[in-house]
């Protein structure tokens, strides 16, 4: 990965204590599908598919140097691993166990992607790397942004032929401690800076949704989408409902939510959460998950400022994000899929991004 700019001045943003450790790694199938990784954030700076004519475009959003990651304006975690919670804790405050924790609060009154140095802004460790797989490794310290036990957590990106992301998510604890780890890429199926992703096609397999009070943070109630524009049962452009005149569309700027995902079969086997088609270049995105949760994240708050990896700039709804996760503050929500990891046992879960074309 290049290296420009000052790392003095960007270390002072991160926990980078050693630029040299950062570095890209490719992975690659037999199909021309390539994935790009670097072990700062692990982060995927980028994924390189076919559209519908055979032509492979880059379909995330990104720089082609640590320091965007670092220096981004109002931090997008794009591509990132984000934890040791993804998404908001209310207040920045749980109590587990009887203690009550205080956490790093980054998002108003809030705790967001794991607080101000998340796993985002770390170097992790590269375990094993080869032409189709990496292993990364990260060990957070007890109270490290205010979360207990020491958590050692390991993510795997895989690439297969038939054009699939398997990401595989494993963590330990030596302290009970809440967890709730997810990929935060910005996808757009017509190319990284080729425009609004207004237009592609959604569909989310969920009957429910998580609805927000103004600071993002889940009211506990769990309604059906039928009737709303939350309804993504079947496929829709993401743009034809986001500015209908409801609540919980200005709460988000447009979508920014949780759905619960229907679920059925095995609890430890992913089962499909969402499907998205750009009818422009026919590119498909599958992803399926064991997790019970996924976060429709449409790039609401990219306005133009943030210049990509090929020159151009990120506008807004350039991008979207599947996140798929256990809901928003968990912690705080007893009615909510716990999230709590005990000392002995093992958190792993899996997400499957599958690429084809239509
Ligand atoms: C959140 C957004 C937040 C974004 C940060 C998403 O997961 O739901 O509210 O602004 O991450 O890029």
């Amino acid at each position: 990965m290049t290296l420009t700019g000052s790392p003095s001045q960007a270390a002072s943003d991160a926990a980078v204590e050693d630029f040299d450790s950062i570095k890209l790694y490719t992975l690659k199938n037999d199909q021309g599908m390539t994935v790009k990784v670097t072990n700062y954030g692990a982060i995927i700076t980028s994924i390189t598919v076919p559209d519908r004519d055979g032509n492979p475009g880059d379909v995330v959003l990104g720089y082609n140097n640590v320091e965007g990651y670092i220096n981004a304006v109002d931090k997008p975690y794009f591509g990132a691993v984000v934890g040791r919670y993804g998404n908001r804790i209310a207040e920045g405050s749980f109590t587990l166990d009887g203690e009550t924790y205080s956490l790093a609060v980054n998002n108003g009154e809030n705790s967001l992607h794991g607080g101000i140095i998340g796993f985002d802004k770390v170097v992790w460790t590269v375990k094993s790397a080869d032409d189709r797989s990496i292993e990364l490794t990260y060990v957070a310290k007890d109270m490290e942004e205010g979360y207990p036990g020491n958590l050692d957590v390991s993510v795997t990106y895989t690439v297969t032929d038939e054009n699939q992301l398997v990401i595989d998510y494993h963590a330990t604890t030596d302290k009970a401690t809440p967890v709730n780890l997810t990929q935060h890429t910005y996808f757009n199926l017509q190319g990284e800076g080729e425009g609004s992703i207004l237009d592609h096609e959604l569909m989310l397999n969920a009957n429910e949704f998580t609805p927000v009070d103004q600071g993002l943070i889940p009211t506990g109630k769990t309604p059906n989408v039928e009737g709303t524009p939350f309804d993504f049962t079947s496929a829709k452009p993401i743009g034809r409902d986001i500015d209908d005149d409801h609540e919980q569309l200005t709460f988000g700027g447009g979508y920014d939510h949780n759905w619960v995902l229907n679920k059925s079969g095995e609890a430890d086997a992913p089962t499909l959460a969402a499907r998205v088609h750009d009818p422009a270049s026919g590119r498909v995105l599958t992803v399926s998950t064991t997790e019970p949760g996924i976060q429709f994240y449409c790039g609401n708050f990219l306005d133009g400022r943030l210049q990509g990896k090929s020159g151009k700039t990120y506008g807004h709804r350039s991008g979207f994000c599947l996140e798929t996760q256990h809901y928003p503050d968990s912690p705080n929500q007893p009615n909510f899929p716990s999230t709590i990891l005990r000392p002995g046992d093992t958190y792993q879960t899996q997400t499957v991004f599958g690429f084809s074309t239509k």
